[in-house]
């Protein structure tokens, strides 16, 4: 049988798990792919770092550098993280020297994914990012190949597994914020250092990603990015005595040929479907023509989920073909306008934590109106203090950039107590 060598550089939480699957599971992938995956060379910052298994001395390399030069290695795949410094160098080195590449970097495909396949498409080799979008959940193969007939018009979902764990405890088990995070990096889903996750910028890559193929455009830059760091837990019980559920969500929708982009936290209807994935779920809706509606959920991050779509990227090479990375070739991808979320409609949920004193409601209601915000429903919790009180305000769908107006002329009355809150609200 046909031997493909593989060399894998970045040994860390992923890395180590995929080179013990691969070195577990050598017989199983040839007998679906006809080919023996073959690991030939490992790459760490610190090869003298203490592992938890052993490596064969000869399979180590000392440099990557090294690595994408050798006439043997067949596959790079690379494990190292960061959207530039040795990741990017060791890619473009990599596609440039013809070599496969497998990565689970979803920083660097987001910010470089279109030099980076230009590149693959010149030296007719694969780019594959399955594991940088969503962990395990097969999405990136499910639009290029399973949805391929269809034209999609909007792609949406839990795309980041830390923050839906921190929501979903903070509403399960009535924990505050910071004691959830805590929990989740002891438990290892959050990263010691989890900016990323909960200030929305890894779901904003994911978003760039899935745009590009859903859309067959090149990746935009434009997107609008809030992250969970302000919802606290009076939010999340005035979200759940209101039918809904707080989850921050990724869309990405093609309006009148404009791409449109936004990851925000969200209140969802209770019943809905997302609002059922909990914990380090992740969860993909696409809508498309003829599909209709598409879902595809899983575990989004970890070791064994990430290994999983790695094993997918693998075995495609190792079954042949050069694929464009972005479904189409570079030459056919278009150039789509962005268009703002100011310009969209949304419901939303206002917080306004205000000194209960004369005037205020009345105020506060003139405001909404002068911005041509109708309101729904208005709740107001008096504070155990009973100087100050909280307002809740659902309103009715208005134009987001007369939301924004709203609230900027609110946070400077002298009543406010706090900076207001908005919510957005999906209706499906
Ligand atoms: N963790 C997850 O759940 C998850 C899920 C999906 C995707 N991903 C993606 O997977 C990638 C790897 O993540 P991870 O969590 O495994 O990261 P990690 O634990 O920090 O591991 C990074 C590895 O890269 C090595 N490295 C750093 N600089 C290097 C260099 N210049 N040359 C060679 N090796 C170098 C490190 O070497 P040393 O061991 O010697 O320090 C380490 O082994 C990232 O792109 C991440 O976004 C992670």
């Amino acid at each position: 049988m046909k031997k493909i060598n593989i060399a894998i550089v970045g040994l860390g939480t992923i890395g180590s798990y995929f080179y013990n699957f691969i070195s577990k599971n050598k017989d199983a992938i040839s007998k679906k792919t006809n080919v023996i995956p073959n690991i030939i060379y490992v790459c760490a910052r610190n090869p003298k770092k203490k592992r938890l298994f052993k490596i064969p001395k000869k399979k180590w390399a000392k440099k990557y550098t090294d690595i994408v030069k050798d006439k043997n290695v067949d596959v790079v795949v690379e494990l190292i993280g960061g959207s530039d410094g040795a990741a990017k160098d060791l890619v473009i080195k990599a596609l440039l020297n013809k070599k496969h590449v497998v990565t689970a970097n979803k920083a660097l495909i987001a910010k470089h994914g279109d030099k980076l396949s230009k590149i693959a498409e010149e030296k007719k080799v694969n780019l594959e990012y399955e594991a940088a979008v969503c962990g395990g959940v097969p999405i990136i193969r499910s639009i290029k190949e399973g949805l391929i007939a269809n034209k999609i018009q909007k792609v949406y979902g839990i795309f980041n597994g830390t923050s839906n764990y921190i929501l979903s405890s903070m509403d399960q088990n009535k924990l505050q914020f910071k004691n959830v995070l805590i929990k989740a990096q002891r438990l290892g889903y959050a990263e010691n250092n989890p900016e990323s996750d909960l200030n929305g910028e890894d779901v904003a890559s994911k978003v760039q990603i899935l745009s590009s193929l859903s859309f067959n455009s090149f990746i935009n830059k434009n997107i609008h990015i809030e992250g969970i760091k302000n919802i606290d837990m009076d939010d999340i019980s005035n979200a759940d005595k209101l039918g809904y559920k707080i989850k921050l969500l990724g869309f990405s929708e093609l309006i009148n040929n404009k791409i449109y982009q936004r990851v925000h936290p969200t209140l969802i209807n209770k019943s809905s479907y997302i609002a059922s994935i909990n914990g380090v779920l992740n969860a993909v809706i696409v809508n498309g023509l003829p599909v209709g509606k598409s879902v595809i959920q899983g575990e989004g991050a970890g070791p064994s989920a990430t290994t999983s779509a790695l094993i997918s990227d693998v075995s495609s090479i190792l079954r042949g073909n050069i694929k464009y990375p972005f479904v189409i070739s570079n030459k056919k991808r278009k150039k789509l306008h962005s268009g703002n979320i100011s310009k969209l409609s949304f419901s939303a949920y206002v917080r306004l934590d205000v000194k209960d004193k004369h005037g205020v409601l009345s105020n506060i209601t003139k405001t909404f109106s002068r911005f041509k915000v109708s309101i729904k429903r208005l709740i107001q919790n008096p504070a155990k203090s009973k100087k100050n009180s909280s307002i809740v305000i659902i309103t009715h769908r208005a134009l987001d950039l007369n939301l924004q107006k709203t609230l900027k002329i609110l946070s400077k009355k002298n009543y406010m107590i706090k900076k207001p809150k908005l919510i957005r609200i999906e209706n499906n």
